[in-house]
Formats: structure tokens, sequence, C-alpha cells
């Protein structure tokens, strides 16, 4: 299949499992569209695969910050709103349902202000080292949305304190929230690896609806 124009440069890699919910694969800082393609496939074998370039003023994130773990919060509502509107287009240009994103590190930060901001594009995520995107979250309903957050214990960059707000903010906007500390640093290792599989396939082919 020829790739369509759409608002982000991005890979699509059609679904081979009828009724697999698809996966929006949300690489980190530095990273590109292909980066999480492997995971993707060898998380969730069979369901399509979608996955845009983030791009902020010439760097390879999906949304500005000020320091690191220090963001840039109205950058990032406006990334997050492009990125809820790309996956709008994507659903339309590819004929599929609204994705569950696996995300890392700043892509894991994206997905998290996407559940909080625009609840209704995603059907769940997975957040591979993830923070508190907003000081301030809207209040949202997820409406039982399945939310895996995967953080490093020797994680330099996201202290477990922020990682357990975030996962207290998504429990308060009623996601089903499973929150899971790995003996990891910030990087993705087999442990992540391990985790995702299993959460995932706990899940199987259509069971990564809110109702499930
Ligand atoms: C990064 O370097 O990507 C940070 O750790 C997370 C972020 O900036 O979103």
């Amino acid at each position: 299949m020829s790739t369509p124009t759409l608002s982000f440069t991005h890979r699509f890699v059609p679904g081979s499992a009828p009724g697999q919910v698809p996966l929006l694969l949300l690489h980190g800082t530095g990273g590109d569209e292909a980066d999480l393609l492997p995971l993707g496939r060898a998380v969730a074998p069979g369901a399509a695969l979608l996955s845009p370039r983030g791009l902020e003023h010439g760097a390879p994130r999906f949304f500005r910050r000020l320091a690191e773990g220090v963001f840039d919060e109205g950058d990032l509502r406006r990334r997050a709103d492009d990125l809820a509107d790309f996956i709008g287009e994507a659903q339309r240009a590819y004929g599929v349902p609204a994705p569950i994103a696996l995300g890392f590190s700043n892509g894991a930060n994206i997905a998290a202000a996407l559940l909080l901001l625009r609840p209704e594009v995603l059907a769940g995520a997975a957040l591979v080292r993830a923070m508190v995107p907003l000081a301030e979250p809207p209040t949202a309903d997820l409406g039982g949305r399945p939310v895996l957050i995967l953080s490093g214990a020797l994680d330099p960059i996201v202290p477990a304190a922020n990682a357990a707000t975030l996962a207290r903010q998504l429990t308060a906007a009623n996601a089903r929230v499973e929150h899971r500390t790995l003996p990891a640093g910030h990087g993705l290792g087999q442990a992540d690896l391990a985790a995702l599989t299993a959460w995932f396939g706990a899940r199987g082919a259509g069971a990564l609806s809110p109702a499930a």
C-alpha cells in the first residue's frame, strides 16, 4: 500500500489478525517512526501499526521541553491536539478503529496528555517511562480504558513519585490502570518487552475495548 500524505510523516503496517486493535507507536526523543515497529510487532503480533514521526522545530520529539523533564505545556497541548487530529485522519485513510497507544518516554508523555485531553481518540495506552504531562490536568473520563504504566526503579529522569501521581490522575479519570515498576533505568529493556507482551497478550484480539 502506498503511504497517503497525512498531517504527520508516518508508517502504517496493515494488520493481519482480524479484530485486533491497532497500535499507535510513539517514539522517544531522538527517534523516528521506524523505531518502535519491531516492538509493536513483537508485543501485538498481527495488529495494524500506525507510527507517526514527532518533529518539534527540527527536534525529533513530539513536543517542546524547557529542560529535561520540564515541559512547555502550551506547546504540549497544541501538539496533542495535532496528534489527535492525525489519528482521526489515519483512521479514515486506513479504515481502522481507535488505536491503543504504545509510547516510550517523550512518546509516552504525549500519549498520557492525549488520554487526558482527547480521550476519545485512544482505546487505551501502554506508557513506558511516562511522567505527569500537565500540572493541572483537565477532568477527563476514560470510561474504563486500560492503561499500563511501566516505570524504571533506577530511572534518573522520572522520579517514582511523579509516575505514581500520573497513575493516580489516570485512575481518577476512570482508566483501568496497572502500574508496574521494573528493575530498570530510563531505557527500554527485556523486562519491558516481557511486561508489554504479557499485558497485550492477556487481552488478545478485540479485548482491548473499554468494555472488556
Ligand atoms: C525526554 O528526554 O524525552 C524526556 O525524558 C521526556 C520528555 O521530554 O518528554
